[in-house]
């Protein structure tokens, strides 16, 4: 059974840290602002087993006029679960929740080798490409939400 439900920040850690943190130190899992009220971390989970979360953060990109703004980060699913159409259901249940909170725009920093999963949900690119140390290359995306 495939359920979607708010975890905590802790609660992503098993799956941000082999995905997106491999090899580095648990506590790099740690977002600022994992904590606050308006953060809303989701996980998918099959059966009882955590396999793939999102978390959504209330800020403002100065590329964007919208007064209100969620942030996508720590997007991940499980690498033996990768390709199944997991993401595309965690990243649809995100665009809901916002919708809820009267927002439209969601944006994020994708890694380059997640471009075209976002396009393929009808994110876009704006502006150049730019490196976060440690990771890589990323690309600003982002939506409108109608
Ligand atoms: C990127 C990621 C979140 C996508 O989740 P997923 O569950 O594998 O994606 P889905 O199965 O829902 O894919 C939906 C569609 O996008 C495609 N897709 C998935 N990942 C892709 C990628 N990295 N590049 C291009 N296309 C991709 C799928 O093939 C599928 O296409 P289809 O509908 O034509 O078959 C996941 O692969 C992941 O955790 N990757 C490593 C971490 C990462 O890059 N996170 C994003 C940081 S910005």
């Amino acid at each position: 059974m495939l359920t979607i439900r708010e975890i905590t920040a802790l609660e992503t850690y098993s799956v941000r840290h082999p995905v997106l943190r491999e090899g580095k130190p648990v506590e790099s899992c740690h977002f600022e602002g994992d904590e606050l009220h308006s953060t809303i971390h989701l996980g998918l989970f099959i059966n009882c087993a955590l396999i793939g979360v999102i978390s959504l953060f209330k800020n403002k990109n100065v590329n964007f006029t919208e007064k209100k703004q969620f942030q996508i980060r720590g997007m991940a699913v499980l690498k033996h679960h990768q390709k199944m159409g997991y993401g595309i259901k965690l990243v649809k249940e995100a665009e809901h929740i916002i919708q809820k909170y009267n927002c439209n725009l969601l944006w994020f920093n994708a890694r380059e080798t997640a471009v075209d999963f976002y396009k393929k949900m009808g994110y876009t690119v704006i502006g150049e490409s730019f490196i976060i140390k440690d990771i890589g290359t990323h690309f600003v995306m982002y939506k409108k939400l109608i």
